[in-house]
């Protein structure tokens, strides 16, 4: 089975710890920013964001959310 690199990738984070959201697409990490866009031919940047509660969230991977970085259902009508 394959994953579709525009559904959402779920994440557990921690209360006021700093997350990168990938908004290139080249990510090697899914929907989690590696770093791959500072040497691709891209000018998208990552979003970082703190979490505010320990909790699992649901990062979108098509990068046509409106609500940023979380996913907003944009990926089912791709
Ligand atoms: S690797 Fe995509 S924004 Fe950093």
């Amino acid at each position: 089975m394959s994953e579709n690199k525009n559904n959402p990738t779920a994440l557990t984070v921690e209360e006021g710890k700093r997350y990168c959201w990938c908004r290139c697409g080249l990510s090697e990490k899914g929907a989690i920013c590696d770093g791959t866009h500072k040497t691709a031919d891209t000018d998208k940047r990552s979003l970082s964001f703190i979490a505010d509660a320990n909790k699992t969230i649901f990062l979108c991977g098509c990068t046509q959310t409106k609500t940023p970085p979380f996913c907003d259902g944009s990926h089912n009508s791709l």
